[in-house]
């Protein structure tokens, strides 16, 4: 730690701001998912410390295509990003996880002034701001522990960076939003900006649904026991009775909405009690755990219009399986 007075004029991690999910607010959304006559659970709950150590192991899996995709575009791209951000450059990151991404280009930055990621999960949040701090010694940190769909003050290391302020949102995240989510989404992220600031986010390109499915449904069962970790969670933490046994992973492409929907599906007629609510489920009958928009070129640069954004580049691979969009705040 620097003796310098002013927050924004550290080095390394700074103080964090944590605004991490309460257990009641965890709970008072799995009463209402389970409680609502579809049944659903929101997949912001995939990731406690569990679950963060399985999407690694999704990451690596070879159906899961999309985060290895991703890394080469924005290994091969970052010096065009760079360019676009010039000196001196503050980034956002949305969802920043373990924060394995980040580095490709802030390595390419000209002399990037600082660092803010924000995630859901405390642990994960930390873990990866001391990795970046250790690769670059010289930047200001400042981990906010949020979901980044609720409005969070921005640090004073990026609201007073002398260069570019960028947002990145990597990994095809924002699939997990409906189009309207996605919308009201973006729009908040141009606030957060300000005019002139460029947004990256990764995106997944629609495609062949066996590669969808098998993305989602992975061979060693990887993803079947992240979206079952989900119940084990509730059990852990809300003092939950569900036999995981009892229920099955499911993943199927959703032509008409464009999205891998995942699902947990109860394999029998049951009831499961978490503290003092019950709630019955037919043989058959699912929870709805996640979507996974999948996007068009087209129709993402229409959303990122529709959210107040200018598309200024979009960059894919060459088998077009994935996509990184560059847009700018007018
Ligand atoms: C990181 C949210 C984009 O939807 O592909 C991976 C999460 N779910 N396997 C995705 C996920 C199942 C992932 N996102």
């Amino acid at each position: 730690m620097s003796l310098s007075t002013a927050a924004g004029a550290q080095f390394g991690v700074q103080q964090l701001q944590d605004l991490e999910p309460s257990a009641e607010e965890f709970e008072a959304a799995v009463i209402a998912g389970l409680g609502s006559a579809r049944k659903t659970l929101p997949c912001k709950f995939f990731y406690d410390a569990a679950g963060s150590v399985l999407f690694d192991r999704i990451c690596k899996l070879p159906e899961y295509y999309l985060t290895r995709t991703e890394l080469r575009i924005l290994e091969d791209r970052a010096p065009d990003i760079a360019a676009l951000l010039g000196p001196q450059a503050s980034l956002i990151e949305f969802g920043a996880g373990s924060a394995s991404k980040v580095g490709l280009i802030l390595s390419q930055l000209d002399r990037p002034y600082s660092y803010v990621p924000v995630d859901i999960s405390r642990k994960h949040l930390l873990a990866g701001a001391a990795g970046v701090a250790r690769a670059f010694p010289g930047l200001r940190i400042a981990p906010v522990c949020a979901d980044y769909t609720q409005n969070f003050a921005l640090p004073v290391a990026a609201s007073g960076t002398p260069g570019a302020l960028a947002g990145f949102f990597p990994g095809s995240t924002i699939g997990n939003f409906t189009h309207a989510e996605a919308a009201v989404f973006l729009a908040r992220t141009r606030h957060i900006l300000r005019s002139g600031a460029v947004m990256i986010v990764g995106v997944d390109l629609r495609k062949d649904e066996r590669v969808l499915n098998a993305a989602y449904d992975d061979a060693a069962g990887v993803t079947a026991d992240f979206n079952l970790n989900l119940l084990r969670r509730i059990n852990r933490e809300l003092g939950g009775n569900f036999r995981v046994g009892q229920f099955e992973h499911s993943a199927r492409w959703n032509e008409t909405e464009s999205r891998v929907e995942m699902h947990l599906v109860s394999r029998a007629a049951q009831t499961v009690r978490i503290g003092e609510a019950q709630f019955q489920f037919a043989e058959g009958e699912s929870i709805h755990t996640e979507n996974s928009y999948k996007y068009s070129i087209e129709s993402f640069q229409a959303l990122a219009r529709d959210a107040g954004y200018e598309p200024v580049t979009c960059w894919t691979d060459e088998r077009a399986l994935f996509s990184v969009h560059a847009l700018r705040v007018p």
